[in-house]
């Protein structure tokens, strides 16, 4: 089966960006774990991150056509404010689990709602890196249950 891990808006930056909050691990660093964690599940995994809009709804278009079986979504800022983004993934129907490096519940008023959060299949927030790790493990879980 193919997963889709996408990232938002500036998790391009992790391992500088406010590393007492987002920690020091960079975005290859996650991607390349889990690469590995999905190839040892017998698993494909494709991995994407852009600043814009567009692009992260245009890969969730493609995901549907390539035949994606589940997403990992971190949303970034765009978890505050997409409904473009949401109603992408509703259109496609692909289950996907949302994560959050720090614990979004913490922080400021405007972090603690999400778009996405009602129509994930679960969502992880506040384990840092581990949290898609998690969430994969999860996905990985569910495809092979699948017949
Ligand atoms: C984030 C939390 C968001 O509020 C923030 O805008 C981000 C990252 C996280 O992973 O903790 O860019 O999604």
């Amino acid at each position: 089966a193919t997963i889709l891990v996408l990232n938002g808006p500036n998790l391009n930056l992790l391992g500088t960006r406010e590393p007492g909050v987002y920690g020091a691990t960079t975005l290859e660093q996650i991607n390349q774990i889990l690469t590995q964690q999905a190839q040892t599940a017998g698993h494909q995994l494709s991995c994407f991150q852009s600043n814009a809009e567009h692009e992260l709804i245009e890969r969730i278009h493609k995901a549907s056509e390539d035949g994606v079986d589940f997403i990992i979504i971190n949303p970034a800022a765009f978890t505050h404010t997409s409904i473009a983004i949401r109603d992408a993934l509703l259109g496609v129907a692909i289950p996907f689990v949302e994560v959050h490096l720090s614990n979004v519940h913490q922080r400021e008023a405007f972090r603690h709602h999400s778009y996405f959060s009602d129509v994930a299949e679960g969502v992880i927030a506040g384990l840092g890196p581990k949290g898609y790790e998690f969430g994969l493990a999860y996905a990985l879980d569910q495809l092979n249950q699948k017949p």
